[in-house]
Order: structure tokens, then C-alpha cells, then sequence
């Protein structure tokens, strides 16, 4: 192993902590208003339990499954996150961890890399768009992503413009230019390895998104493009049907935390959809994903795949998801770690820490698959699940 090998994703976490500046650390810790859900997120998997067997384990198990057509080696998925300013090779290097490691990769269309960079590295990379520009703009970009090979389209729609934490925002310059440089330069001193990585390449981080390129123009800085999202008319279910109906290949819709939502994406036409608060990011008080799961998989787990994201930070985190109904998760943070804190190397560092809290879950739970866990395996503590959007 590397030296820069690490046990945990909280060590992954400390590591990428010391190494980052305290804006860009910032902006990956985000969370919004009281934290509240983003703390959910997490705590809620430390009240599940495990219902273990001791003898009559089975020497093999098989991890591996399928995600909107796309056979992974682990129920794990990289989730969309736009990590400018990371790592110098940023989801260029995500999308080969996940490649090496037998997993798809999704690209945010705020991401810092170009589709046809990522999806030249990893060939089962779905793009996500969010609902930004007119539907002439949107049919473009999906075309762009379709032609270089993306496999899938991620809808997000649970974005509602939060903004403010109890702790503080990052302060994120327009563009990185030499002025820029100078009022963040302390920060980078004090990061002397984070500064010798973009150095070595002899570019500054970029703080643009080129997934959102107009035709023949430039690729607008983050805040461009997110002052162009603000003025789009917020989509209706009818836009999200539209939207479906424009991609003829799977397509998933994500953030959704209610029953009667869940049951409005199968009559959009969705393939699947994630049960998601955007990390906790969006709307504080929004209870974890995993406590809403439970209800979700029952009303439209045999129509669509349901997969979940937030909060999975081991592979235990893996298998309670799965045994409450999902087919799989997303991870977004914890390969955000990993990144931050050995590049590739961090990112498949991450990757084979959740394989193999996955293989040892499903090995004490005295399964030969992860297909075979069910919710017997799991203990849920009384009042744990939150079934939204059912009719009382
Ligand atoms: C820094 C950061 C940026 C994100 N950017 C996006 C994005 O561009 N598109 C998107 O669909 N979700 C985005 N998300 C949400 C993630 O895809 C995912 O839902 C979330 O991180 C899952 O929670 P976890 O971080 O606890 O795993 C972002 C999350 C973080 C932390």
C-alpha cells in the first residue's frame, strides 16, 4: 500500500481537512441552516442494528448488481458533485477510481471536467442535469452528453435555492484570477501540498463549468451558471415527463423523499429514482433518506430501481439501505474525501473501504448475496421511519 493509504472515511475526512484550504474543505463539509438534516443523515444509520449469525457463513458472497442497465461490482455508485478546486484531475480522477473499481460514475453538469473527458475514462457515466435554461438549451446539452457516450441521464430536482449555515459559508471567488489568488493566498500557504498539486500542472483551479458551454461560446464560471438557473422557471411534473421523454435510455430522477413524489416519478417514466435530500444541503428539517426509504420501496419498488444517497460513510451504511429496500446507493462525500486526500488512489481507497464493510456485513448477516438481504436482517428501532406524502 501507498503511504497515503487510509483506514476509515473519517480518516479520509481528516486527512482532506488538513490538506484543503479551509474555503474549499468548507464547501464539501456545506450542509444548510441548523445542520440538522445533514446530521440526520448520518445519525440515523448508527440507530439501525444488525441481526447477525455466528456459524453455517458462507465462504463466498456476491456483491454485485445492476444500476439503470449497468452492471457494478458493488452496490455503490458515484453520486453527482461539482468538485472544482478539489483536485487538479477532479472527476476525471473519480470517474477512473470508479472505473478501476468496477463502478459507474455521474457527472453533475456544474462539474469542474467535460462529459467527453469523464466518459472517455469510464464508459458507464450517466450525466445529471438540473432543470436550467430553456428546453432548446436543455435538448443541447443532453444531446452533448449523448454523443460522448454517457449511458444515463440524472434528473435533480430537490434544489429550492438554501442558503446560510449556523457555521459559516466558504467565501467562493467568481474566478480564480491573480487578485483572487492574492485575498485567498494565506489560505493556500498554509496548504502548501494542495497549492504544489495545481502548481505542478501549472493551471489554477477552475471555477467554470464547461458541461454548461453554450454552442460556439465559453464555459460559464459557476456563478454564471448558477444566476441562469435562478431565472428558469421552476418544472412542473409535466417538464419532468418532457425531459424523460427526450432521453431514450435510462433515466433517473433524483431527491425524492415522499410516497405520492415517488409515485408522480413512475408516471413520468422514470427508470428509477433516489431517495434524497441532496446530502442535507437543501431544506433543513427534511428528515434522512434512509428513514423515508422504507415506505418509497414498498409503494414503487417493483415498478422502478430505488436507490438512496446520503449519509453512507461504510459498507454496514450499504447493506442497511439495501436490506430496507434499495438496490443500491450513491455516494457523494465520502469519495469527496478520498479525492481530497490521494487523488484516484483516495477515491478507490473509499471504494474498497465500503467493498469490504459491505462483503463483512453480508458474511456476519450468513448471506451468500446482496441480494438476499431482507429487512429480518436489519433491527429498526420504533419510531425510526418516516413515511412522507401517505395519504393518513
Ligand atoms: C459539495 C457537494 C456538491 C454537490 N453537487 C451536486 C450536484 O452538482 N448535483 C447533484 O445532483 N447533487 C449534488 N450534490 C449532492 C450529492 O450528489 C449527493 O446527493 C449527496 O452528497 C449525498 O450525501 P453524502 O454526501 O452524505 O453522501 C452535491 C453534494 C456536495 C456535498
Amino acid at each position: 500500500m501507498s503511504n497515503g493509504w487510509f483506514e476509515t472515511v473519517a480518516e479520509a475526512q481528516r486527512r482532506a481537512k488538513k490538506r484543503l484550504p479551509k474555503s474549499v474543505y468548507g464547501a464539501l463539509v456545506a450542509g444548510s441552516e441548523r445542520g440538522v438534516t445533514v446530521g440526520d443523515n448520518t445519525a440515523a444509520f448508527a440507530e439501525l442494528g444488525f441481526a447477525p449469525h455466528v456459524a453455517g457463513l458462507s465462504d463466498k458472497r456476491d456483491l454485485s448488481t445492476t444500476v439503470m442497465g449497468q452492471p457494478v461490482s458493488l452496490p455503490v455508485v458515484i453520486s453527482p458533485t461539482g468538485v472544482q478546486a478539489v483536485h487538479p484531475e477532479g472527476e476525471v480522477a473519480v470517474a477512473r477510481a470508479a472505473a478501476a473499481r468496477g463502478t459507474a460514475m455521474s457527472l453533475s453538469s456544474f462539474a469542474s471536467k467535460a462529459i467527453e473527458e469523464v466518459a472517455a475514462v469510464n464508459p458507464q457515466t450517466f450525466f445529471q442535469m438540473y432543470w436550467v435554461g430553456s428546453r432548446d438549451v436543455l435538448v443541447q446539452r443532453m444531446e452533448r452528453a449523448r454523443a460522448a457516450g454517457a449511458v444515463g441521464l440524472i434528473m435533480t430536482l430537490d434544489w429550492s435555492f438554501s442558503n446560510g449555515r449556523d457555521w459559516g459559508s466558504p467565501v467562493i471567488p467568481e474566478k480564480l484570477d491573480l487578485k483572487a489568488m492574492a485575498r485567498f493566498a494565506p489560505e493556500g500557504v498554509t496548504r502548501p501540498k494542495w497549492l504544489w498539486q495545481f502548481a505542478k500542472t501549472r493551471k489554477l483551479p477552475d471555477l467554470t463549468t464547461p458541461n454548461l458551454t453554450p454552442p460556439g461560446g465559453t464555459a460559464p464560471t459557476f456563478f454564471g451558471a448558477y444566476g441562469e438557473w435562478m431565472g428558469t422557471p421552476l418544472p412542473t411534473w409535466e417538464d419532468v415527463a418532457w425531459l424523460r421523454a427526450q432521453w431514450d435510455g435510462p433515466f433517473m430522477l433524483k431527491g425524492v423523499m415522499r410516497v405520492d413524489d415517488a409515485r408522480r416519478a413512475v408516471d413520468a417514466g422514470v427508470t428509477a429514482i433516489s431517495v434524497s435530500n441532496h446530502g442535507g444541503n437543501n431544506l433543513d428539517g427534511t428528515p434522512a433518506p434512509i428513514r423515508a426509504l422504507p415506505s418509497i420501496a414498498d409503494a414503487v419498488g417493483s415498478d422502478i430501481e430505488v436507490l438512496l444517497d446520503g449519509g453512507i460513510r461504510r459498507g454496514s451504511d450499504v447493506v442497511k439501505a439495501v436490506a430496507l429496500g434499495a438496490k443500491a446507493v450513491l455516494i457523494g462525500r465520502a469519495y469527496l474525501w478520498g479525492l481530497a486526500a490521494n487523488g484516484q488512489a483516495g477515491v478507490e481507497n473509499v471504494l474498497d473501504i465500503l467493498r469490504g464493510g459491505i462483503d463483512s456485513a453480508v458474511l456476519g448477516l450468513g448471506k451468500t448475496s446482496i441480494h438476499d438481504l431482507t429487512r429480518d436482517d436489519v433491527v429498526v428501532p420504533p419510531g425510526f421511519e418516516r413515511a412522507l406524502g401517505v395519504p393518513r
